[in-house]
């Protein structure tokens, strides 16, 4: 079996990060997040990836390379625009060929991993199997509706009135069926080749389709707050580890990660709380639920729930909370008068202020 991992796209709703990034490579808890896929995938046994890449391709290949640090063969698939899911399964066709092959969406967490799922597909190769999870707002994605027997009998992409709460979580088994599919369908009212359309395709030729429905924690880090939330579940696992300098002005509590070459002074960090190489914290207070990167700086700040990208630098921000600050970003104390805030900050940006 192979692997066909999206991370193309746009990722509109994470501007202004994706203006200058891959939202795929968003870091949760300092990794990006489409490496715990890619080692999830590793770990089912998947030897051979393809990666679908669009205008931030060259990231996705500077980040993942040949695969051979998860254990895999990883081959470039370019997507010219994002035109949709089972667009993508139409361009990794020569990819893919006839085998058998689980499609992966690269900016979805899925705390238990792909293993269980794909030894199933495996052990009952079929035309599609899907897995799905129950959500409080079905209309923000593809839904399924079962028969009683657990098997799809209809596919809905964000229906305004969903028939069931069963979303599709970005975790799809295909057999060479959807070949034909993806070149049949034409693209949806949003104007993408829709992998749903897909699957209803091969549905209404009386194709069977499976279904598994997991409760385990999974979630799109599509928005700012989804990947607030991924790395607030995954710091909750993470183990406590002090390679880095802490002074004896320092306090250090809970399980903390502070990577070797980081510094903490005259401070507190309260974890879960992982610090990447290269950053130095001095006078401030941080987490818990906090994710700093690599080579950044925080002087004289509170910083809790958040995520920082490598080389922000934080000085004077008495209370930073539920955040996520850019690469090389600078948070920084106004002159006392006038009273007003001086602002220089990227399009699409949001900035929420006190007073
Ligand atoms: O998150 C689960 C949902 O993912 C499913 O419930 C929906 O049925 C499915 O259509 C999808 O919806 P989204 O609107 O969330 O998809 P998004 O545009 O975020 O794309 C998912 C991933 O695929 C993302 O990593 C970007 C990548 N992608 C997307 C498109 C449209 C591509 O690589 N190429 C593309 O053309």
């Amino acid at each position: 079996m192979k692997a066909l991992v999206l991370a193309g796209g746009t990722g509109s709703r994470l501007r202004p990060f994706t203006d200058t990034g891959a939202k795929q490579l968003l870091p949760i808890a300092n990794k990006p997040v489409l490496f715990y896929g890619l080692e999830a995938i590793a770990a089912a046994g998947i030897r051979e990836a393809g990666i679908v890449v669009g205008r931030r391709g060259g990231e996705v290949r500077g980040a993942v390379g040949d695969g051979s640090a998860f254990g895999l063969r990883v081959h470039y698939l370019h997507q010219e625009r994002p035109l949709g899911l089972a667009h993508a399964v139409l361009i990794a066709r020569d990819f893919l060929g006839d085998d058998d092959f689980l499609l992966y969406l690269g900016d979805n967490y899925l705390q238990d991993g792909l293993t269980g799922f794909a030894e199933r597909a495996a052990a009952h190769p079929g035309a599609a199997r899907l897995l799905l999870t129950p959500v409080a707002d079905p209309t923000a994605f593809g839904v399924a509706e079962l028969d009683g027997s657990g098997d799809v009998v209809r596919l809905e992409e964000k229906p305004e009135r969903p028939r069931s709460d069963l979303a599709l979580i970005g975790v799809y088994a295909f057999g060479r069926e959807v070949h034909e599919a993806v070149r049949a369908i034409s693209p949806s009212v949003r104007g993408e080749l829709e992998i749903t359309d897909a699957v209803q395709w091969m549905l209404d030729r009386g194709l069977r389709v499976r279904a598994e429905t997991t409760t385990r924690p999974w979630r799109d880090t599509g928005s700012v707050d989804d990947l607030l939330e991924v790395n607030r579940q995954v710091l909750d696992g993470i183990e406590g580890r002090v390679d880095g300098k802490v002074d004896p002005d320092s306090t250090v509590l809970g399980r903390v990660r502070l990577a070797e070459g980081a510094v903490v002074r005259g401070s507190r960090i309260v974890g879960p709380a992982v610090i990447g190489a290269g950053t130095v914290i001095s006078n401030s207070s941080i987490g818990p639920y906090t994710a700093i990167a690599e080579d950044c700086r925080i002087e004289d700040s509170a910083i809790a729930h958040s995520v920082l990208l490598r080389g922000a630098d934080v000085e004077g921000a008495s209370r930073i909370e539920s955040s996520l600050i850019g690469r090389g970003a600078v948070v920084a104390p106004a002159p006392r008068l006038p009273q007003a805030h001086r602002l220089v900050i990227g399009d699409h940006s949001k900035v929420q202020l006190t007073s």
